[in-house]
């Protein structure tokens, strides 16, 4: 049995604008069960950011119900939604976030640091698997301003796991890259999703990407407009093969 991991209720995020309210999030319903690999599309203003913001507890809703492993997140006070999210969520946004002039070991390490149960030493372990994972395991010791996007991008989804969290959230990660690195990305979420069974919520502007998953909603002005499942998952992986090694 697929276990439940997500589940909001007519969930609402109204935004004050001056004199102006922004109905950001108009009343959404629906669950995610463990190891779905969902992407979220819809067109620029839809609301696909303020969700998933919600969704990784980084924003809370104007009204409604978000329950994440269980947890009703806005009966929660900010430091356990903030642990919460420590233990629970794993981050990846379109500009990689990493700190500037910080190694790739330094930048994965930095969500264990508040954990007070992990070791220095583990906590440096811990971020060379990681980054392994990710196949940078001969960058470890290059800040981000030496490497391309892809590479930085990689960095950030080796932080986004080294806290081997239930759920992986994608804001546009591969907004910013080129093709074949795209893809490249888009082979290793595959893997987390098929070999290790993780959560991803995928967002883009990108109608293609949903081939790749296994699930695909569609937000329009707030709303959900579709939401489908797809029994054909194609493989990122098989795409790259076919893509040119220089463009
Ligand atoms: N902090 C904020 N303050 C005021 N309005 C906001 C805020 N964040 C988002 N909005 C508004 O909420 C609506 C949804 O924005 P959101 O960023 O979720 O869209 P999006 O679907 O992610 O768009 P894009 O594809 O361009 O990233 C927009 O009308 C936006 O202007
Ligand atoms: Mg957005």
């Amino acid at each position: 049995m697929a276990k439940e991991i997500i589940r909001v209720e007519n969930l609402k995020r109204d935004f004050v604008v001056g004199e102006e309210i922004v109905h950001a999030l108009r009343g959404l319903d629906f669950t995610i069960n463990e190891g779905e690999f969902v992407t979220i599309m819809g067109t620029s203003g839809s609301g696909k950011s303020t969700l998933l913001n919600i969704l990784g507890c980084l924003d809370t809703p104007t009204q409604g119900e978000y329950y994440l492993d269980g947890n009703s997140v806005r009966l929660m006070g900010k430091n356990d939604r903030a642990t919460l999210r420590n233990r629970k969520i794993g981050f990846i946004f379109q500009s990689y976030n990493l700190l500037p002039k910080t190694t790739a070991i330094e930048n994965v390490e930095l969500p264990l640091m508040y954990n007070s149960s992990v070791s220095a030493k583990e906590r440096h372990e811990r971020a060379i698997k990681s980054l392994n994972e990710v196949g940078l395991g001969d960058r470890l010791n290059h800040k981000s301003n030496q490497m391309s996007g892809g590479q930085q991008q990689r960095v950030a989804i080796a932080r986004a796991l080294v806290n081997e969290p239930v759920i992986i959230l994608a804001d546009e990660a591969t907004g910013n890259l080129d093709t074949r690195t795209s893809f490249e990305i888009l082979t290793l979420l595959q893997r987390m999703h098929q070999q290790e069974h993780r959560t991803i919520i995928f967002v883009t502007h990108n109608p293609e990407i949903a081939q790749f998953s296994s699930r695909n909603i569609v937000i329009r002005d707030g709303r959900i407009k579709e939401d489908t499942y797809n029994s054909d998952i194609k493989s990122a992986k098989s795409v790259l093969e076919t893509l040119p090694k220089e463009n």
